[in-house]
């Protein structure tokens, strides 16, 4: 199994994905800042595997505070503790703006020392525990989700050909991944013939990370740049679709890698299934629709640089949004931990019974 973030002897070790899949290496992270630099330069990226971490970093931040942490002054000095508690989730909240994961994290950690009772250590210890288990639950959770992608798969007589965008992986999450936990739980139940991965330019996930996931596993793969899907879908090559995503506004709404809406547009027209896998912490309830989900916008040189060269004379401008928001009507099912669902109907996904 692969797991992009380990919390090991006080530190958190990441493997760094700006480095895949030539080089193999793990990071060691001890401080907030360490780890807001490494959620920014995308070392730890996908959305659910960003909420992991920056919980973790919230507990590396709580454990730089230093407050005396006196019986006599344990009101004060947990009060100071709090304030400088938010300015730690500040600075993670401020690393990448479309993932809602991120900011669940945060909050979750938030509520963890607000209502810790006892000292400031104790309020300490319950934020590394309140951490481990966002990671151990974001871990079942994409087990679950991978589970509940089995039911809505097309049912065909033949294996399935499915296509995925960006990496939805173990990488992307504390392990097994959402979509690509899906095409796992496929693989493992002898139901998938092989996975399409669309390179997903300008970052490469699929490319990089996806083959790489697929590769460690023996998934059958085809990489395909991000303008064949169509030809795929019209040579009749894909049974269906299935992406992650970074926030699930509450009318269907999906934003997810650049390139999404495109794929999910494509498959619309050539009667292909678009599946949505993510867990209930990438649903944002307070966004009424996708309008509302901020987009974020990388450096330049992602696009106009590949390794040394420079691909563009002087002059050009850019424009780099990192997202896209699928509208709800071309998604046909949200898979989530607790079944999977209509765009329309996510207010019941919050209702069921976790799925195990
Ligand atoms: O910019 P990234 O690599 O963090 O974007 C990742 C994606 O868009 C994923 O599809 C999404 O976060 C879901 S990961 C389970």
């Amino acid at each position: 199994m692969i797991y992009p973030v380990v919390w090991q002897n006080n530190s958190v070790l990441l493997i760094d994905q700006t480095r895949l899949p030539n080089e193999y290496e793990v990071v060691e992270i001890h401080s907030s800042e360490d780890m807001a630099r490494a959620i920014k330069t995308m070392i730890v990226r996908g959305a659910p595997a960003i909420g992991v971490a920056a919980a973790y970093g919230m507990y590396l931040g709580a454990r730089e505070i230093e407050i005396s942490d006196t019986p006599e002054e344990s009101l004060r000095d947990r009060q100071e503790f709090l304030q400088q508690l938010d300015k730690v989730a500040q600075l993670l909240r401020a690393t990448r703006p479309t993932a809602v994961n991120l900011f669940w994290a945060i909050s979750r950690m938030l509520k963890t020392a607000h209502e810790s009772l006892g000292t400031v250590a104790q309020i300490k210890e319950n934020l590394l525990q309140t951490a481990q288990a966002i990671q151990a639950e974001d871990l079942q959770t994409c087990q679950a989700i991978g589970d509940n992608g089995l039911a809505v798969l097309p049912k065909t007589p033949n294996k399935l050909t499915l296509l995925t965008h960006c990496n939805a992986g173990a990488l992307a999450t504390a392990g097994y991944g959402t979509a690509l936990g899906v095409v796992r739980s496929a693989w493992r139940e002898g139901r998938l013939e092989r996975l399409f991965a669309d390179e997903t330019r300008p970052r490469l996930q699929g490319a990089k990370l996806t083959t790489w996931e697929c590769v460690q596993e023996g998934i059958p793969v085809n990489l395909i740049t991000d303008n064949m899907a169509a030809h795929c879908m019209q040579q009749g090559l894909i049974d269906a679709v299935v992406v992650g995503a970074d926030r699930i506004a509450a009318n269907g709404d999906t934003a997810n890698k650049i390139g999404t809406y495109s794929l999910a547009i494509v498959a619309k027209a050539h009667n292909v299934p678009f599946f949505v896998a993510a867990p209930l912490s990438t649903i944002d309830f307070e966004l009424s629709d996708g309008s509302q989900i901020p987009i974020e916008e990388r450096d330049p040189v992602e696009i106009y640089q590949v390794g040394d060269t420079i691909l563009t004379p002087q002059g050009v401008e850019f424009y780099n949004p990192a997202f896209d928001v699928t509208p709800a009507n071309l998604i046909t099912a949200i898979i989530t931990e607790t079944g999977a669902f209509a765009p329309g109907n996510l207010a019941n996904a919050q209702i069921q019974p976790v799925a195990r």
